[in-house]
């Protein structure tokens, strides 16, 4: 099947890779030819485990390619999907500009019969935006159909959910449609559901929303733990054996970031409104997970009264491990409230800096090299549990740090390995560890 896949971020990217390598011929279109000339080069543009290879793969193999011209890149395609951006306007709903201007593009390129797929998360009723918007455009006389097609891919693991995922959805106005979009995706070997194009459209929303929830539950449950002496672990382990419960999304911490469940849990909370319904449930689900970003800060501030002056190791910058993406991180919220406290703050992460560094405008150190950051600092907070911060031998701490105070805000270390250090240790709905010695 000859496949254009319009908009090349991370789920653009990598729906088209995947595509070509279950052995489609796809053209992945973008706007930015810099960006467009490095993928050709078989260099991604986002760090995503797996993609490179794949990437090189299906270019040699001449399945897979990319251009900036959209009439190059549509041109004899029978299916289309739509992946570009819709992000968040400052009243919470979607933008949809940009999908706005690919269904543009393609009505006025087309030349041939083609199924238009959405995969970018749109609010509910938008493809019938966009089939308006095709029939408008169109140049010539040909028959475009629409279908949904939400993707459910998680940054750091796209590869490995797409090929492995729990279900493909599919939504359109006709069975010929559905069966067209299942024949392609059918070496994925996942199991689909055929619906109707507005379910399709808030299955993706209702989903991202519920594990929001779950994230947001169980921190409350983790305050309170936190006040009763109770231990969030076990209780989320506990909670985890009811199968109708499931052990999954129920780690505290200090709340969910990303691209995803900021963005759709306020604009499933605008779609609401739109048609006169008060979500009351998702706008607490928000507000708790606002709340909880900072947690960390009020721990900081309880345990010191007053931060000024002091040196702070910051762990961690993206939104969770195995991605540079830092939308909505914890530690854009953070980082600069410790530094209006007047501390001063050197940032580590592996790969997350150079993002950081073109939103944060607060003055601050950043460095990749673990100890480098912990040299000398007066206490640690820990924002995100990548592998070599969840495995480090807590003597680190000991050894580099003036004085070994961790907040830890991904419960990275069990309590009986804590237990057996000096390191005072504050974490999320478990008990603290203040060693006698330290005052
Ligand atoms: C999410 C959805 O999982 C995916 O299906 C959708 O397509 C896009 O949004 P993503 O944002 O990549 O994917 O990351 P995910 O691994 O789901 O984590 C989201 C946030 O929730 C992270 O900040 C993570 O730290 C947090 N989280 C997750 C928790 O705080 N506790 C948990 O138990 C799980």
């Amino acid at each position: 099947m000859k496949i254009s896949v319009i908009g090349t971020g991370y789920v653009g990217l990598v729906t088209g890779v995947a595509l070509s390598d279950i052995g489609h011929h796809v053209t992945c279109i973008d706007i930015d030819p810099a960006k467009v000339a490095k993928l050709r080069s078989g260099k991604p543009t986002i760090y995503e485990p797996g993609l490179e290879e794949l990437m090189v793969k299906n270019i040699e193999q001449g399945r897979l390619f990319f251009t900036s011209e959209h009439e190059e890149g549509l041109k004899g395609s029978e299916v289309i999907y739509i992946a570009v951006g819709t992000p968040q306007r400052e009243d919470g709903s979607a933008n949809l500009n940009y999908v706005e201007q690919a269904a543009i593009d393609i009505a006025t390129h087309m030349t041939n019969d083609v199924i238009v797929v959405t995969k970018s998360t749109v609010p509910v009723g938008t493809n019938f935006h966009i089939k308006e918007i095709l029939h408008q455009h169109k140049q010539h006389d040909i028959k475009i159909s629409i279908a949904s097609n939400p993707e459910f891919l998680r940054e750091g693991s796209a590869i490995k959910d797409t090929f492995e995922g729990d279900r493909i959805i599919i939504g359109t106005e006709d069975p010929q449609t559905a069966d067209i979009i299942e024949a392609i995706n059918a070496p994925f070997n996942v199991s689909v559901q055929k619906t109707d194009v507005l379910s399709a459209e808030m299955i993706k929303y209702s989903s991202n929303a519920f594990l929001a929830t779950k994230i947001s539950f169980i921190n409350e449950i983790a305050n309170i733990c936190e006040k009763t002496g109770a231990n969030v672990e076990e209780v989320a382990k506990g909670m985890g054996f009811d199968k109708r419960i499931g052990k999954q999304f129920l780690r505290a911490g200090i709340g969910y970031g990303g691209s995803c469940f900021p963005k759709d849990t306020n604009a499933l909370v605008q779609i609401a409104g739109n048609h006169h319904y008060d979500f009351d449930l998702l706008k607490a689900v928000i507000n708790v997970n606002n709340d909880q970003q900072r947690l960390l800060i009020d721990k900081i501030i309880d345990r010191f009264g007053s931060i000024e002056g002091k040196q702070v190791a910051v762990i961690g910058l993206a939104f969770k491990p195995n991605t540079d993406d830092i939308r909505e991180s914890p530690a854009l919220v953070i980082i600069p409230e410790l530094v209006n406290l007047g501390s001063n703050v050197i940032a580590y992460d592996p790969i997350a800096i150079e993002n950081t560094k073109k939103e944060l405008t607060v003055d601050i150190e950043y460095t990749d090299h673990l100890d480098t950051a912990l040299q000398n600092a007066d206490f640690t907070v820990i924002i995100t549990d990548w592998p070599e911060i969840k495995h480090i031998n807590l003597k680190r701490f000991e050894d580099l740090m003036k004085q070994p105070i961790v907040f830890d805000g991904r419960n990275c270390y069990n309590l009986d390995q804590v237990k057996n250090t000096t390191l005072e240790y504050y974490s999320i709905g478990r008990p603290n560890h203040i060693p006698e010695l330290i005052g």
